[in-house]
């Protein structure tokens, strides 16, 4: 460790430990630029380097077509996803090796290998077929984490069917949206999950959402038996996942697809009250995921994979299920909370399972710390070579603890940045090759062109202030945002909605993808995310659009408006607040305030429940009516005028008579 010289701040500064570095797929900080150089100077041979180690059933014969927003990767290749994550491997010997040791939250435990994981994803797949489901089609997946999510993902990508996982903390409004929105054919559930002891109604959930035939596209509902919580099983549309199964064969042919072929849609919030379906493309997404997996995790194949995150996000997507299969990687899945039934569950299945490697939010490790140190103290942890963080900035203080504590002051730690619209990580440390500094993702992986601009899309001065770009595509570089009809026949050459997708992310700056996060560089190029620029929040490292929480509230019969905000948290880096002005006949009480706050995590989902929900006689707005946002950050952030509402009406006041109008 050394004391860098760093632009605001004494930064400490961590070299690859030299054992590390000398078994690491990339060792050196020369290799990595002389990668990171070939791959944007010669990218045809890089990339076909890389996607030679992988099984095609016709080969590519163009890299990329850019056709801005549109991008097209190993153009006129075909192949099979779950062929790269499964038989390949048992072809290769490895039908024993462990896929999943998986550990549900009661405590029971189940091992599955390569091969089981590919003969339950083809019986599972026989089965979706023999419900006349079609390459193309949409299917909506609702489950908690047990090993049957990862089978119907694959099951679905099998035959070409385009899966879009819910995550199980949604609830029954949302979705009842991301069945609509995608016309899904069938949804694959169970009835319930385990979390903190309890049972969370997934099956009650879905029928929820289609209730008053309000999702007639909806044919199939394939229930899994989890919890034996009491459901109820509608006749002709549902069926329980064992009689599906039942007989079928432990084989399935795989579909070839194109390598532009829908992998998945997958809900991610955005500045409108409407989630965007980010579309992701098999052939990119493969080779991507599977190579971020490979040189980030630096994955050998004696490891012990964990990636605490939940399917249901696209972190579980990535870097639980296909990036790590793609690899022949053993990985640990687990179910519940990291608390349950103790503060200790996370260290006892480290310890248990020897983890090797180790990948959370930085939102769980402040909470690690909160706990108290006993907590990990408790277990051997010397397992651990890795460890990794993704989904928020993760402050320096804490980052260190997380290397002392939990890496016993040894293990190299990856900051990866990276978003559910760009399939895989883009800038984050390369553990053998790259010094870290706590705080900073570093430098972009290869194959990305990453810069921070001002709005004009000049780069910045260092240490200024800027928007993050990727000037080029990559290969799992979203491909679209979902629209009725996409890759239907009569719909050839459409992708999805194209306006809101070009609106959304290349218009700002023209040409350049815009990730919505401001950043900084310091004097050595490193990247340091400072957090978005838009009206998405992070509230624990799950992203929600604050839009989305006020349409919301005001379907409420109480509320005439709300404004939502994120405001600093301690342990889930942003909490949601809530400011409302209600309707003529109704009054302020604690009750309703309660029953607001209930509204929102019944109608969307309990971890976006407004920590602070205030009544306001009146929104402060510019003249031009614009919510002054600004002010109501300041106001949770002091929390000064909690129970008195007057300052709100005096700042209203003062910003209408002092004309404040260029607000935001
Ligand atoms: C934030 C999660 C700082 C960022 C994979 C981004 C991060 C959003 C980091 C995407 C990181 C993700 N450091 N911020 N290492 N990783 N973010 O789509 O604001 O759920 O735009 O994807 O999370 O969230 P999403």
């Amino acid at each position: 460790m050394a004391e860098a010289e760093g632009d605001q701040v004494q930064v400490s500064t961590f070299e690859p430990p030299v054992d590390f570095a000398r078994d690491a797929h990339v060792g050196s900080f020369e290799q990595y630029e002389e990668l990171h150089r070939r791959s944007l100077e010669e990218p045809e041979s890089f990339w076909r380097e890389i996607t030679d180690q992988f099984v095609w059933t016709k080969p590519w014969t163009k890299l990329r077509e850019w056709n801005l927003p549109f991008t097209r990767w190993f153009v006129d290749g075909e192949l099979n996803i779950t062929v790269n994550c499964l038989d390949r491997h048992v072809e290769n010997g490895l039908g024993d090796k462990i896929a999943f040791h998986w550990e549900g939250e009661p405590g029971d435990t189940r091992t599955v290998s390569f091969r089981e994981l590919l003969e339950d994803t083809c019986r599972f797949a026989n089965g979706l077929k023999s419900l006349g489901l079609q390459s193309g089609d949409r299917v909506v997946i609702y489950m908690p984490m047990i090993p049957e999510l990862p089978v119907a993902m694959l099951a679905c990508a099998r035959l070409g069917l385009v899966h879009s996982v819910i995550f199980g903390g949604f609830s029954s409004d949302a979705i009842r949206d991301r069945v609509q929105d995608a016309s899904a054919r069938a949804i694959i559930t169970a009835d319930g999950g385990w979390r903190r002891g309890k049972v969370i109604p997934l099956k009650d959930n879905v029928d929820g959402a289609l209730t008053d035939d309000e999702c007639p596209s909806v044919e199939h509902v394939v229930v899994y038996e989890r919890c034996k919580n009491e459901i109820e099983m509608a006749d002709g549309r549902d069926i329980w996942w064992n009689d599906l199964i039942e007989g079928q064969p432990a084989d399935c042919e795989p579909e070839s697809v194109p390598a532009e072929h829908p992998l998945y849609i997958l809900y991610t919030s955005g500045t409108t009250g409407k989630p965007k379906g980010v579309v992701h493309a098999q052939g990119g997404y493969l080779i991507q995921t599977a190579l971020t997996s490979k040189w980030i995790f630096d994955l050998k194949p004696d490891d012990i994979y964990w990636c605490t995150a939940d399917i249901g996000w696209v972190t579980g997507h990535s870097y639980i299920v296909y990036g790590i299969l793609a690899n022949a990687t053993t990985g640990v899945m687990y179910e519940g909370a990291p608390d349950y039934p103790a503060p200790d569950r996370f260290w006892e299945i480290v310890d248990k399972y020897n983890v090797t490697v180790f990948y959370t939010a930085p939102t769980a490790i402040r909470a690690f710390i909160k706990w108290g140190d006993e907590w990990p103290e408790k277990h051997d942890l010397s397992s651990l070579r890795l460890l990794g963080t993704v989904g928020e900035p993760i402050n320096p203080d804490v980052w260190l603890w997380y290397r002392r504590v939990i890496g016993g002051g040894s293990c190299p730690i990856v900051d990866t940045w990276w978003q559910t619209e760009t399939g895989g990580i883009l800038i984050t440390p390369i553990p053998g090759a790259i010094t870290t500094k706590p705080g900073s993702a570093t430098l972009p992986f290869p194959g990305v062109d990453a810069d921070v601009v001002d709005e004009s899309g000049n780069p910045v001065a260092p240490n200024e202030r800027g928007l993050l770009v990727i000037k080029r595509p990559w290969p799992s570089m979203i491909r679209g945002i979902y629209k009725d009809g996409w890759g239907q026949p009569g719909h050839e050459g459409e992708f999805g909605d194209r306006d809101r997708f070009f609106d959304q992310y290349f218009k700002r700056i023209e040409g350049v993808y815009l990730a919505g996060d401001a950043a900084r560089r310091d004097n050595d190029g490193y990247f340091w995310i400072i957090g978005r620029v838009d009206d998405v929040l992070n509230v624990a490292g799950h992203r929600i659009g604050t839009a989305e929480v006020e349409s919301c509230l005001v379907q409420h019969p109480a509320v005439a408006e709300a404004a939502v905000i994120g405001f600093p948290d301690e342990i889930t880096g942003e909490a949601v607040a809530a400011f409302v002005t209600l309707r003529g006949s109704f009054e302020e009480s604690s009750e309703l305030q309660a029953e607001l706050v209930n509204f929102v995590g019944e109608r969307i989902g309990r971890f976006v429940r407004p920590k602070l929900l205030r009544f306001t006689p009146a929104l402060p707005k510019t003249r031009s009516g614009k919510i002054m946002r600004r002010l109501l950050r300041e106001i949770a952030t002091s929390g000064k005028v909690v129970g008195d509402t007057t300052t709100l009406e005096d700042m209203a006041a003062v910003a209408a008579l002092q004309g404040i109008d260029e607000e935001e």
